[in-house]
Parts: structure tokens; sequence; C-alpha cells
């Protein structure tokens, strides 16, 4: 296991839901269980919730998990003769070995399938205005297809639905990309005609993708968090369960039991052992059914129901049959070109709040409040001199020197834009530096 001693984010703890005191142990959730988890659901406490998710809610779909002994994909990748059972996701090892990868990618590519009621559970969270973001490490887009809009999902670890060149870094057709792949053959770039083109799933080594850095900050306010189907041995994904405040609430929903503090340095504190707060409930059993079971008890079973009904329904009616996989990522590819516009925007906005940040912490701070400072005092001296100007009656005199001081206020504002400019590098140059995690 892999698990990291550092949580991502330094948190504050920060949760509108409080425990009460029994002895030195504070009770967030009491008893710790999904019973009481619904309770703040309902109860409208809980309504910035954050889904953590893994390969475990997608099995229902038919797609293996990674780590399951037996059914899980690394016990039956025998057939590659990999030096290890990650390899297949290794970034050296691809550059050098690229067929293993493919040969799988050809039995996932093609497959049919379809979002699981955990999906659509996530689609009715949003609907209920009380889905903070689904961070998901699955690569099968599924949650997209559930409904879930694209600004509320972040794929940690990439997906099928784009392929790019490794070399030119140019983005590949999806159609084109499902052909070769399903030939069995290594994808090579159509266009610098050198470079391997692969899905843009996280590899291990590889950096993650930004988004994810970008919506880091959502732990901050997340009021309740569920992880769902994963075995939390991947990094940084993993020790994002440490990412929300001290008295966040925490459920797992899970075959068997992870991440738990007493097992490593961090994760859930099931026994109520090791931290202040009592607040982390483990419910055993399929992905399905504890969402099914938690949606019973905030009262909206036949709502979910009628979601995932609905949700194939349209599903069938819109592809003619279950969607192939590729043409899942061609209504995905659709939607991430929207997203792209909408990224950008949501760039330009954090670079404000970065740039406004550092306006007030940094040094050069200083020097731009002493320049409107002076560009103030310039204006008070100008309207000062008009006064008097126009109590002497003298017009000329004083168009001359409005030009003059205009020109002075020009310069002073010149000055401040660079500086801002500054600024802004400054912020994009901290922000690469956080983007520097790749996957472990
Ligand atoms: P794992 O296979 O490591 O863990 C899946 C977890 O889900 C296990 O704890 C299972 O017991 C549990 N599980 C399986 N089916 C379930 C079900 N129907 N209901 C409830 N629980 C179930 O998968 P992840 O944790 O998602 O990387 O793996 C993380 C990353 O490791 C993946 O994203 C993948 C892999 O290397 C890439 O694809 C790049």
């Amino acid at each position: 296991m892999t698990t990291n001693q550092k949580t991502l984010l330094d948190n504050s703890g920060r949760s509108n839901i409080d425990g009460d005191s029994k002895g030195n142990k504070k009770k967030i959730l009491d008893p710790p269980t999904i019973e009481s988890v619904a309770q703040l659901i309902k109860t409208g406490k809980a309504k910035r919730i954050i889904v953590m998710a893994g390969a475990g809610i997608s099995t229902a779909a038919g797609i293996p998990d990674f780590r399951t002994p037996g059914t899980g994909l690394y016990d039956n990748l025998q057939k590659y003769n990999l030096p290890y059972p990650e390899a297949i996701f290794d970034m050296t090892y691809f550059k050098e070995n690229p067929e293993p990868f493919f040969s799988l990618a050809k039995e996932l590519f093609p497959g049919n399938f379809m979002p699981t009621l955990t999906h659509y559970f996530l689609t009715l969270l949003y609907r209920k205005n009380i889905l903070l973001r689904c961070f998901t490490q699955n690569i099968d887009t599924l949650e997209r297809l559930a409904g879930l809009p694209d600004e509320m999902i972040v794929e940690a670890h990439g997906s099928f639905a784009k392929s790019k060149c490794l070399k030119c870094k140019k983005f590949a057709d999806a159609a084109w990309m499902k052909e070769v792949v399903n030939k069995g053959e290594v994808p090579i770039c159509t266009s610098c005609r050198v470079g391997i083109v692969k899905p843009c799933i996280t590899f291990f080594g590889e950096a993650m993708p930004s988004k994810f850095f970008l919506r880091l900050g959502d732990f901050q306010v997340c009021d309740l968090l569920i992880v769902i189907g994963t075995s939390l041995q991947v990094q940084p994904f993993a020790s994002l369960v440490d990412s929300v405040g001290e008295k966040v609430p925490r459920l797992l929903i899970n075959l068997e039991k992870v991440g738990d503090i007493e097992l490593s340095d961090m994760g859930f504190d099931f026994e109520g052992r090791h931290q202040n707060y009592m607040r982390d409930a483990f419910y055993k059993g399929t992905c399905d059914e504890g969402v099914r079971k938690l949606a019973e008890l905030c009262g909206f079973k036949d709502e979910l129901l009628k979601v995932y009904e609905e949700g194939q329904e349209s599903l069938i009616k819109e592809f003619g049959k279950i969607p192939t996989s590729v043409e899942i990522a061609t209504k995905v590819e659709k939607k991430i070109k929207a997203e792209l516009e909408l990224t950008v925007d949501e760039i330009d906005q954090l670079a404000k709040i970065f740039e406004e940040k550092i306006k007030i912490k940094s040094e050069i701070s200083e020097e731009v409040d002493q320049m409107l400072k002076e560009f103030d005092e310039l204006k008070e001296k100008k309207s000062k001199d008009k006064e008097l100007l126009k109590e002497k009656g003298n017009e000329n005199k004083s168009n001359d020197k409005d030009d003059k001081d205009d020109k002075e206020l020009l310069n002073v504002k010149e000055d401040i834009t660079k500086s801002d400019k500054k600024e802004e590098e400054k912020g994009e140059k901290e922000e690469l530096k956080d983007t520097n995690f790749v996957m472990i």
C-alpha cells in the first residue's frame, strides 16, 4: 500500500455540523452509522457533499475493478507477462512496451457499459443541489453518461474519452482511435507519424490533471464526505480523505473496510480512538445497496429508482441500444469541448482571486498601494489646482496643466498595470509549482 502521510490540504475543520460532548470524544455522528449520515442529509445539515469514487461503483456495470483478488484486473493480467501488474499503467514501462496496455484497452474500449444505480445516485444528489463535486478515479466516464455535468466531475485519473499523441501532443479522432485499438494495433499519430497515441488516462508517474488541483479547495468547504467503491490505495487521491475538516462526517460504502487509521497514520477512525471527533461511518455492502439504503433513509428512494429507470431508458432511446464506450466517448468529447471554454473562464477567475490574495500579502502590493496613494494625491492636487485656476479664470493655463497632469496620471496607471502583471505571472508560477504532484 502506498498511502502518503501527508494530506494535500491544510484544513480548518470548517463544518456547520456540531458534535455534542460526551467525555472527551465529541460525537459528530452519534452513533457512527449510515442512519446518522442520512439524518444529516435529511435535515439539510449536509448540503455540500463530496463523493470520492472508485472502480467499485462500476463493477455492477460489468467493468472489473483492479484489486479484488480473483476478479480484479490486476489478478488477470498474466497473459501480458508484466513485471508487476501496475506496470500496465506505468508511463516508463508503457513507452518501451505499449502493447500490453493496448491489448487491455481493446478489451475495455468496445464494452457495452451502462451507469449503475450508484452513478444515478450522484446525479440525484446533484439535482437536489447538495452535491459539491464528485472526485472519481474511474476512467469509464459513466458519471457523465448518468447525467452528471462536467463541472460536477473531477476525473482524477483522466478517462478514455480523449487520446493524445505523446510526441506532438495532438488530440486524435475518437473513431479512428477505436478502429486502431480494435485491430489490436498500437496507434501511431497520423499527424507527426512517430508518436504513440495514448488515451488521456493518468498513468503512474504522470502528473494529475490540472482540474484535480483546481478543485482541491472544495474539501475545505465540504460538509459531508462519501467515499465509495475504492480501495484507497492510490495517491494522491487516497489522501483527499484527510483533506476535509476534522469535524466533517465521512461515510465509507464498500465491500471491505479500507483506509483505516488503525493500519496507517491516516484515514478513517471508525473506532473513534485517534481523532478528536467521532465522525466516521462504514457501510459494508455493495455500492448500489449502500446508496439505495441511504436514499431510503433520506426519504428519496423512489426518486432514485425513477432517475435510474428514466436515465437508462433515455440512453437506450438516444443510442438505439446500450451505447458502446466510443459512442459515450464521442458524446463526452462534445461535452468536454464545451467545458474547455468553462475551464478557461474558471482559470481566469482563479487567476483574479490569486492575484487579489497576493496583492494583499506580497511586498509588491505595498508598492502598488504606494502608487495608488500617489495616484489619489495627484488626483486631489489636480482638482485643487482646477479650483484655483477656475477662480483665477485662466482657461489656457488650466488646459495646459490638465494635459500635464493627465500624462502623469497615465504614467502612474501604467506602472500599476505593470506591477499587476508581475503579480499575475508570479501567481501562475506558484500554481505550476503546485501541479507537480504525480500519481504513485
Ligand atoms: P480497486 O480495485 O483498487 O478497489 C476497488 C474497491 O471497491 C475494493 O475495495 C473492492 O472491495 C470494492 N468493491 C468492488 N466492487 C464493489 C461493489 N460492487 N460495491 C462496493 N465495493 C466494491 O479500485 P480503485 O480504488 O478505484 O488507476 O483503484 C484506484 C486506481 O488504481 C484506479 O483508478 C486505477 C488503478 O491503478 C488507473 O486507472 C490509472
